[in-house]
């Protein structure tokens, strides 16, 4: 039969990447984790020293770049060009640039494009995927049949980035809490498909959750939708 589609959309620290790759795993699908084809894309301006906030340059370099995504949950893998930036995309560099390159509407028509090839590929070949990012339910992949929202207060969310980056400090958690902030607001205000809970999105709100009970609401939700 066709295969499923399971769209996972939330900002930064809500628990998206380790909840979406554990769905995947559980049900036998692949994942695709598009945040990292942004971060990709701004990764590569960075590094050809592109004015970011240029948005012709940041559209002409997205349109050459050639982007590839390993779609394993167990491994998930970027590269631009044909050189692997797994490690590169993950610096507070372009944690902090990628919204004024996730912004520019040529950036997002080009990835969109290559998400829904993905997607459809998956479906054909591979019994489904689970997609994370922040417009996969209104955007990507309108049709899909389970679409998740997943979100955490803004404190939670900065304390389990600021982990994920092994820091220790009160200072650094406040650093991080102020970045994220900003890059929520520029995620949920772009006039291009900003970040928002599709109409038919199930919201989880998982700040007192351990990601087992996440997973564990979403497959409930997935069991039902039968
Ligand atoms: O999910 P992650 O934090 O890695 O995403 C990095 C950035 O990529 C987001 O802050 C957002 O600017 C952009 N993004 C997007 N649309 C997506 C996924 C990510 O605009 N579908």
């Amino acid at each position: 039969g066709p295969g499923l589609v399971v769209a996972v959309d939330g900002p930064g620290g809500s628990g998206k990447s380790t909840a979406a790759k554990a769905i995947a795993r559980r049900l036998g699908l692949r994942y695709l984790d598009t945040g990292a084809m942004y971060r990709a894309v701004t990764q590569l301006a960075l590094e050809q020293r592109i004015d970011i906030e240029d948005a012709a340059a940041v559209a002409e370099l997205a349109e050459r770049a050639v982007l590839t995504s390993g779609t394993d949950p167990d491994a998930p893998t970027i590269a631009v060009n044909q050189v692997r930036v797994d490690a590169e995309i993950r610096t507070r560099a372009v944690t902090n640039a990628v919204s004024a390159v996730s912004a520019v509407a040529v950036v997002r028509s080009r990835l969109v494009s290559q998400q829904q090839q993905i997607i459809t590929e998956a479906v054909d070949t591979a019994g489904g995927i689970v997609v994370e990012g922040r417009d996969i339910g209104s955007v990507v992949a309108p049709d899909a049949p389970v679409k998740v929202f997943l979100t955490a207060s803004t404190e939670v969310r900065a304390l389990r980035r600021s982990r994920e980056l092994g820091e220790k400090g009160v200072d650094d958690v406040a650093r991080t809490l102020a970045e994220l902030g900003r890059r929520d607001e520029l995620d949920s205000t772009r006039k291009v498909d900003p970040l928002q809970a599709a109409p038919d999105a199930i919201v989880v709100d998982s700040s007192g959750m351990t990601v087992d009970e996440v997973v564990d609401e979403v497959l409930r939700h997935i069991a039902a939708a039968g």
